[in-house]
Formats: C-alpha cells, sequence, structure tokens
C-alpha cells in the first residue's frame, strides 16, 4: 500500500480555497482506503514566518478542527503536530549535513521570501530541509503538493538519493511528488486565485453577520440591475458554481441572463447555499474551538503513532551516522 503524506501550513483559519483545493480531496482519497495516509500540521515551519505563540495555539487548533469537521478520520489517517515529533528536527539536523549550500541557496522560494521579507532567518533558508525530514521520517511514497512545492519535493529527492548513496544503504524512500492537475483554481472574491496573502478569501466559518459581509465583499461590475449579465466573467457566479448542484446552477445562469436580476441577489443565494451545504461542518468547527481538549485527544492518537514509525527510521539514521 502506498504511503502518502502532506503537510499543511498553520498560517491561519483554512478558507474555501484550501477546503475545496486540499482538505476534501485529501478526505476523500483517505476514505477509500487504498492507500496509508498521514497529514500534519506543519506548525515547526510556521515559525520561520511567525514568531507570535497565541497565534500559532489558534492557527493549529483552526487547522485541525476545520480538517476534523470536514471528516478526516483518525482511524485511516495518521494526523499529527509537527512539533509534537522532535524526532524530526534530529532527522534535520542530519540532513542538513548531506545538503549542498548551493542547492537551498538557488531555491525559488526562499530567494522570492528573501526579496520580500524584512526576517530573512536562517530557518527560512533551511526550510526545504525541514520539509525532506517530514517526507524521509515516514518513508511517504507520494507527496499531494501544490505546483509552488514542487522544487522543494525535488530538493527532497536530491537529498535522500545522496544520503543513501553515502550511507551505503537505502534508507530513504525516494518520494514522488503528486500535482493534482485536476484541482482547479478556487477565484478569491477579487477573480485572483483565492489566497490568503491576497487577502480576498471566503472564509466559511464565519458567524453568519460576518459572512455575509464577507460574502458581500465579493467584486462585481456595475451592470444595472435590470440588465442582462453574463455569468461566466462574474465572481459570485463561479463561486457559486463550485458549491451548488448542475441544477442550481443552470437555474442561476438563466437568471443572469434574464435580467432583472442582480449581484446583490446572487450573493445572497451564494450565502444560503454555504449556510446550509455547509451547516454541519460549520457546527463542527464551533464544536472543535471550544472543546480544545476534543482536538487534543485525536491529535494525541496521531503522533504517538507517528512516534513509533519515526523512530524506527531515525534508529537507522543513527546506526548507519556512527551514533550508537
Ligand atoms: N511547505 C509546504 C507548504 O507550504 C508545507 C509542508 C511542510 C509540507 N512539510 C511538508 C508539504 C511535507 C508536504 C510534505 O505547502
Amino acid at each position: 500500500m502506498a504511503r502518502v503524506l502532506t503537510g499543511i501550513q498553520s498560517s491561519g483559519r483554512p478558507h474555501l480555497g484550501n477546503i475545496l483545493g486540499a482538505i476534501v480531496p485529501a478526505i476523500e482519497l483517505a476514505k477509500a482506503n487504498v492507500e496509508e495516509s498521514f497529514i500534519f500540521i506543519a506548525d515547526l515551519h510556521s515559525l520561520t514566518s511567525s514568531k507570535d505563540p497565541e497565534l500559532r495555539i489558534e492557527n493549529t487548533r483552526a487547522v485541525a478542527a476545520a480538517w476534523l469537521a470536514f471528516g478526516l478520520d483518525i482511524e485511516k489517517t495518521v494526523f499529527y503536530r509537527q512539533s509534537r515529533r522532535p524526532e524530526v528536527t534530529e532527522l534535520t539536523w542530519y540532513l542538513n549535513c548531506f545538503t549542498p549550500y548551493p542547492m537551498l541557496a538557488n531555491a525559488h522560494s526562499f530567494k522570492d521570501k528573501a526579496e520580500r521579507l524584512a526576517d530573512v532567518n536562517a530557518g527560512l533558508f533551511t526550510y526545504p530541509v525541514l520539509m525532506a525530514a517530514d517526507i524521509l521520517m515516514y518513508s511517504a511514497d507520494l507527496v499531494p503538493v501544490g505546483k509552488d512545492q514542487m522544487q522543494h519535493l525535488e530538493m527532497t529527492r536530491d537529498i535522500a538519493t545522496t544520503f543513501n548513496r553515502i550511507v551505503g544503504e537505502d534508507i530513504m524512500t525516494i518520494p514522488e511528488a503528486r500535482i493534482s492537475e485536476a484541482v482547479k483554481t478556487i477565484p478569491g472574491t477579487d477573480g485572483q486565485k483565492m489566497s490568503k496573502s491576497y487577502n480576498n478569501y471566503i472564509d466559511i466559518f464565519l458567524p453568519e453577520k460576518q459572512l455575509k459581509k464577507n460574502v458581500n465583499s465579493i467584486v462585481t461590475d456595475s451592470t444595472p440591475m435590470e440588465e442582462p449579465k453574463d455569468p461566466d466573467t462574474c465572481n459570485v457566479f463561479k463561486l457559486y458554481s463550485l458549491l451548488a448542484s448542475e441544477d442550481q446552477i443552470q437555474e442561476m445562469r438563466g437568471k443572469y441572463l434574464g435580467g432583472n436580476y442582480g449581484y446583490g441577489h446572487a450573493k445572497k443565494e451564494f450565502m444560503e447555499l454555504i449556510l446550509e451545504k455547509y451547516a454541519e461542518e460549520r457546527k463542527a468547527f464551533d464544536f472543535y474551538m471550544n472543546n480544545p481538549e476534543e482536538i487534543e485527544k485525536k491529535l494525541a492518537a496521531g503522533e504517538e503513532h507517528a512516534k513509533e514509525i519515526g523512530e524506527k527510521l531515525l534508529q537507522k539514521v543513527r546506526e548507519k551516522l556512527g551514533f550508537r
């Protein structure tokens, strides 16, 4: 059985783009049970950018709550916080010593961050090595990632290959990236890709009043109410279509083309659809956020399991490197 592993940065509450692009497909796959699945919250990685402890706790909780609310089954998925498996930092050190400096210096994401960010710390620089340790620690075969992470995955493969060659044994499994082409780009409220960094996201977990504001912020053109409108260029219609049934989509299309139907009406329908479609998930999310000990219990189970698996690999590595 192939082992699939992926990490999610805990940089905020998952938004609709994260949910449709990552959470739902990963949970569907885990349900199918044809692969062994590992999903973890990359909270150590988040320290490269944020130093705020309360925010980290809050975001880690929100990420866990969102995955659990969408039905992540801890019987089928090893679900854990990266920071609760500190062995990964030990492996990171070993791997650092097998990682050529120029490879890290040439990483796109590092160069990009070094230009943009005020705090260019060494953690940002060695970020890909920690990511390699995340993957290699559990001998993952497949790693679902976005296109932006392809280079990191190539580095993981390089580091693993170098390690195996130098120690003279195939200790590390060489992972493959799984880039899902099928994942549609989810448009944000302004029509660009939905992203936390563009501040154009829909947060389906917001209380009703705030959700309404959030939905109302979707950008539309100034076609008057009476006139027919083009659904295919409208952000509200695009977002609605991602959640609606085929019948609902056709119905709204008809209303756009028919005229006497304003963007305000469409937004209201989109809002109602969110409330209806995600009623249970919204409730579950609130439940977990108000009962963090329930999150704790679920993560603790995965963290125990991860420990057993990780320790085995680490023992082999220590042995090979003469740390006996
Ligand atoms: N760097 C990844 C991202 O930003 C998150 C991540 C950390 C990850 N470790 C990983 C993804 C290991 C896959 C496997 O999306």
